[in-house]
């Protein structure tokens, strides 16, 4: 059994928040700063020097084999060369010109010819960006206001995850794999409901037939049905849960992985649901810059031509393997879920205060051991991963059971 790790140097982080905190919103009221949002209190760092392939390095010089992954937007690797290089190029020729670039065509031409239903694409900037269009578009093309909703979806008004400065929305949600909760919703509002956006999973993943059932519910009651692919698209596989799961959508939504980091994001759908966007008001001054068009076109060719999807769906067997049977041999009450390509682990403790014992010693010695994974989100898996990598995050997740035990005070 190796020594039990010490605390990482994470000074320059301290100081960095310190400065911020006085004059930066996004820090001091939000992020890091309230206990709410810090991950393991005063372990993990908050400022990066820069970062690789799969590694990131911190301002204080650490180095970590990164599983958070800009939360699913790096699906090659940090800074991968080839996204790189088009980006340069195209920004070396002006890339916000008012004027269109040609790589906006050759962009929509590939994502209609990967996506599945995909005959008309839409460019915006952010998930949020895309996710609100395909709520405009069904309301428009339903002339209906209600929407159900499944997942995180935003922080628009419609989908915002905490009540302050948001109106009132007639918008609900439902219980995951429950279709009878689903039917609930719309029993309880007939005729009212424009559209069903959902994330087709977010750990768990669709119970057989769960989005095919979701999908004939909606059309039954004369609504649009909306996946939101924001995690899953371009990093399942190239045709995202569509394609893995066998359900069409009227509208999808796209972005993180689809430009390896890149700020763009894309609502697609029939060619008879698109026409609807000429009705509506859809439009920010950044839509039309190239430069993060030329990363997506950069990324999914990649991801196209190359068998870096089918590489990650391995990387994340061999964890999930790996984890499951460090989970199912320790005493502590943890399981490993999720996707290969998003896996995660969930402790169960029905004790609360048992359960957070647990997480935090475990999740203090993974990032001591420079392995950044997330402790209440799940992680993702890149391109740029190894199956030594994989190695190297099983001998700290087993040394983080080992710790997570001696909280609890087992052996
Ligand atoms: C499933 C899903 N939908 C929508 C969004 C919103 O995207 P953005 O944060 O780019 O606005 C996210 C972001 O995490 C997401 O995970």
């Amino acid at each position: 059994m190796s020594a039990s790790s010490t605390p990482l140097a994470l000074s320059g982080s301290r100081d960095l928040l310190a400065r911020a905190a006085k004059v930066d919103a996004t820090l001091a009221y939000s992020g890091y700063v309230l206990p709410r949002d810090r991950l393991v209190d005063g372990e993990y760092p908050v400022f990066a020097e820069r970062a690789s392939g799969a590694h990131v390095w911190d301002v204080d010089g650490n180095k970590y084999l990164d599983f958070i992954l800009a939360y699913g937007t790096i699906i090659l690797g940090h800074a991968d060369p080839v996204v790189s290089a088009a980006v340069a190029e195209e920004i070396r020729d002006g890339f916000a010109i008012t004027l269109r670039k040609r790589v906006q065509v050759e962009l929509a031409e590939l994502l209609t010819s990967v996506i599945p239903g995909a005959e008309r694409v839409f460019l915006l900037k952010s998930g949020s960006d895309a996710t609100s269009a395909a709520v405009r578009v069904s309301r428009a093309h339903t002339g209906r206001e209600r929407v159900v909703r499944w997942g995180y979806n935003g922080w628009h008004d419609w989908c915002a995850t905490r009540p302050g400065g948001v109106p009132a929305q007639a918008v609900s949600t439902f219980t995951y794999n429950d279709l009878a909760s689903l039917e609930a919703e719309f029993e309880a509002h007939p005729g009212e409901i424009a559209c069903l956006l959902m994330m087709p999973f977010e750990v768990e993943p669709p119970a057989p037939g769960f989005l095919q059932a979701a999908a004939e519910l909606a059309h039954a009651h004369g609504a649009l049905f909306v996946l939101d692919e924001m995690r899953s698209g371009f990093r399942m596989s190239l045709g995202g849960a569509q394609e893995k799961y066998g359900v069409t959508a009227d509208l999808v939504t796209f972005s993180k992985a689809m430009a390896n980091g890149y700020p763009i994001s894309v609502l697609v759908g029939s060619e008879r649901v698109m026409r609807t966007v000429g009705e509506v008001h859809i439009g920010s001054t950044f839509h039309v810059n190239g430069a993060e068009m030329a990363a997506a076109l950069a990324t999914i060719t990649q991801l196209r031509d190359t068998p870096v999807l089918k590489h990650v769906e391995a990387l994340g067997e061999q964890f999930l393997r790996g984890l499951d049977g460090q989970a199912t041999a320790s005493p502590v009450s943890a399981e490993a879920v999720g996707v290969p390509q998003m896996p995660f682990l969930r402790f169960t403790d029905p004790d609360e205060q048992a359960l957070a014992r647990a997480r935090d010693a475990f999740y203090t010695e993974t990032i001591r051991r420079g392995v950044l994974l997330h402790p209440n989100h799940h992680w993702y898996i890149c391109g740029a991963m190894t199956e030594k990598d994989i190695a190297t995050a099983l001998e700290a997740t087993a040394a983080g059971f080992r710790a997570a035990e001696a909280a609890l005070g087992h052996g």
